[in-house]
């Protein structure tokens, strides 16, 4: 069976553009949570644009299922994330000017950063899982840096636009978690996955324990109202395979 997390860092970016306190990504962790999901994802970026230290603290105290924290390499943030000490820690590349984190982790490129940035979350107590494109090369360089999970980018498959380039984005990353399983590393997955590519996601790609959905789910919520849309996508993650 698959896990739902649920990404709740659209709930703060909503908070912060009013400078208000509401709504609070804490109180909507606990209605995700009550809606059935498994558990609550967020990520600590650099420039502190929508979650803050006071909600990944708060998030840490409350939160009842899986909560895995999304980090850069920024030695800042691994320090908070070790103090915090989540289930999970997400490695991600992370850029100021970017809208949403935009394509994987390049391990390769960064083998000595991302070796010792695992090895001090490892050594924290905290399973370390690495956000990476379905690149064979990237897969095998996550299994040499010691990490036991990795996170498939979704982002390009969501992104295709024809059904030829959706089945070829699906079929890389059914490849990707092939090759992950073989490698023995567990599999997520994240990134503009939503209620309507999800049947194609499912039907492609095997082996995945987890993914982590945000902006479908949040975007849905605004709408219907949050266990609702929680419900839906959860019902449908369920059918996995
Ligand atoms: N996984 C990772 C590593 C991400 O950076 C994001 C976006 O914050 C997601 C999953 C969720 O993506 P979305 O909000 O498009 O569902």
């Amino acid at each position: 069976m698959t896990n739902l997390l649920i990404n709740i860092d659209h709930i703060a970016t909503l908070r912060n553009a009013r400078r208000e306190t509401f709504p609070d990504p804490v109180h909507a962790a606990v209605l995700c949570e009550l809606a059935g999901a498994d558990g609550i994802v967020f990520h600590l970026r650099e420039d502190r644009r929508h979650i803050g230290e006071r909600d990944v603290f708060l998030l840490k105290e409350t939160v009842r299922g899986k909560l895995d924290f999304e980090l850069s390499l920024a030695s800042e943030i691994v320090d908070i994330c070790c103090s915090v000490k989540p289930h999970l820690a997400t490695l991600v590349p992370e850029k100021r000017e970017e809208v949403t984190t935009e394509g994987g982790l390049d391990v390769v490129g960064n083998r000595g950063a991302v070796l010792a940035t695992t090895k001090k979350l490892q050594d924290a107590g905290i399973e370390v899982s690495l956000f990476l494109d379905p690149d064979p090369v990237q897969i095998a360089a996550a299994a040499e840096v010691g990490a036991t999970c990795i996170e498939l980018h979704t982002g390009d498959f969501a992104n295709a636009r024809t059904p030829e380039s959706q089945i070829a984005q699906a079929h890389k990353l059914g490849q990707g978690a092939c090759l992950a399983n073989e490698l023995g590393l567990k599999v997520h997955a994240g990134h503009g996955l939503d209620y309507h590519n999800w049947y194609l996601f499912r039907q492609q790609v095997p082996h995945v324990q987890e993914v982590s959905i945000g902006f479908a789910i949040i975007a849905r919520a605004v709408l219907v109202g949050l266990e609702r849309a929680v419900q839906e996508m959860n019902a449908l993650v369920k059918a996995y395979r």
